[in-house]
């Protein structure tokens, strides 16, 4: 059984839209067949067709599809939203309302109370949310977070995570139309680099650690000239249970491209992960010993490893990632159509993650706003 599935964005000349849809056809589980890919109806005309899509799942706007999507026999069984950021709360609302499965990039939104209200949908009208947090889907995270969980590093004592990009290190260059919104406090929010770059660092070592930050003491600087958002973050965080960590999520480190990196200290060993070399994790024992993860050998934890597609060797990357996160949504997805559906079955991020990374976004302005000083995640 094929899902059928709608998008809002990924019009002509966007980044995360076409990135969406390959991943999903990676494994031609779902089929994209409406959509409002832009808020031109002429280039969403365009992009339909150039998708094969019908003209009367092509819509003028959001509302008009999910309207409409939710009135059909056939309408579709999950929407993608990939827009800016500040589109999202509205656009997504629309669709839970209508009774649709959504998976939305992050941000989720632009503020908690937004990413409060779409996660009380959600759960109001039973439906599955999907938050893309690409770098989740990676089997070696997924291997990461399984070995922390058994104890192999032995109880969490600190994390080191950095993100930083370089493209943004001048105003006005190499930023383009991606890099014009993102800066724009009317299409991004209040936080432009902690919101694109730090809600993926905030999740991603949630995800491997199961550590929930507890307090936060952020310093968002606006470094180049002209720009109003902040381009460069410190965050010092404090974890429940008393594990700290550093964040640094920057926009004008020359030199890097997509440099996540995080480093988990333990008591009993170390993890080393570079999204930029995805195929191996870095182990290191108390006694010193370091050994090197790879995916498709038999050291990859068995729930990990059974995302994997290729044998060793054969390399695996972002676009598997991405495929990974749809894989179990979808197969959610079947199994609440067929009445098999279970929550210990959700193996991708969810609204509730979205939300707390807006939390995460709001106790950080909140510090930088109340001069670096230490505040309560809410
Ligand atoms: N998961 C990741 O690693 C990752 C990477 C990049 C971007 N993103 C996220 O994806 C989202 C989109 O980013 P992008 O870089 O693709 O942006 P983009 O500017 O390249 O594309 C945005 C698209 O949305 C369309 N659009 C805008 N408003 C619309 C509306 N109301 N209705 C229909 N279409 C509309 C635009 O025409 C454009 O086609 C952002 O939230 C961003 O944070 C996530």
């Amino acid at each position: 059984m094929k899902l059928n599935y709608g998008m809002v964005g990924g019009g002509p000349g966007s980044f995360i839209g076409a990135a969406h849809r390959r991943s999903i056809n990676l494994d031609g589980e779902a089929k994209l067949v409406a959509g409002t890919f832009s808020r031109s109806h002429e280039k969403t005309l365009a992009t339909g067709r150039e998708l094969g899509l019908k003209a009367d799942r092509l819509y003028k706007d959001y509302r008009e599809m999910a309207v409409a999507e939710g009135q059909r026999e056939d309408g579709i069984d999950f929407v993608v939203v990939v827009t800016p950021n500040v589109s999202h709360y509205e656009i997504c609302k629309a669709f839970l309302q209508q009774g649709i499965h959504v998976s939305c990039d992050k941000p989720l939104a632009v503020s908690t109370a937004q990413a409060e209200e779409l996660v009380r949908l959600a759960r109001e009208k039973d439906l599955l949310f999907l938050v893309t947090y690409t770098y989740r889907g990676h089997v070696t995270a997924k291997h990461a977070a399984e070995i922390i969980a058994r104890g192999d590093i032995g109880r969490v004592r600190t994390v080191m995570a950095e993100y930083p990009q370089g493209w943004l290190a001048h105003e006005g260059e190499d930023g383009g139309k991606q890099g014009a919104w993102r800066s724009d406090p009317l299409q991004s929010g209040d936080a432009n680099c902690l919101g694109d770059l730090g809600t993926h660092v905030e999740n991603f070592v949630a995800g491997m650690t199961g550590l929930k930050i507890k307090r936060v003491l952020a310093k968002m600087d606006v470094v180049v000239p002209g720009r109003v958002l902040d381009d460069n973050d410190f965050v010092m965080v404090e974890y429940e249970g008393g594990a700290t960590g550093m964040y640094w999520t920057s926009q004008i480190a020359i030199g890097h491209d997509n440099s996540l990196r995080v480093r988990i200290y333990g008591d009993g060993g170390s993890i080393q992960w570079f999204q930029e070399e995805p195929e191996k994790i870095t182990v290191i024992k108390k006694d010193g010993a370091l050994t090197e993860h790879h995916r498709g050998y038999p050291t990859i934890a068995p729930e990990a490893a059974s995302y994997a597609r290729l044998p060793s060797g054969h390399p695996e990357g972002w676009f598997e990632a991405m495929a990974n996160l749809y894989g179990s949504f979808i197969k959610c997805l079947k199994a609440k159509k067929q009445g098999s559906f279970r929550e210990e079955m959700i193996d991708f991020p969810t609204v509730e993650e979205g939300a707390e990374g807006l939390r995460f976004v709001e106790a950080c302005l909140r510090s930088a706003r109340g001069g670096n000083v230490w505040v309560e995640m809410k």
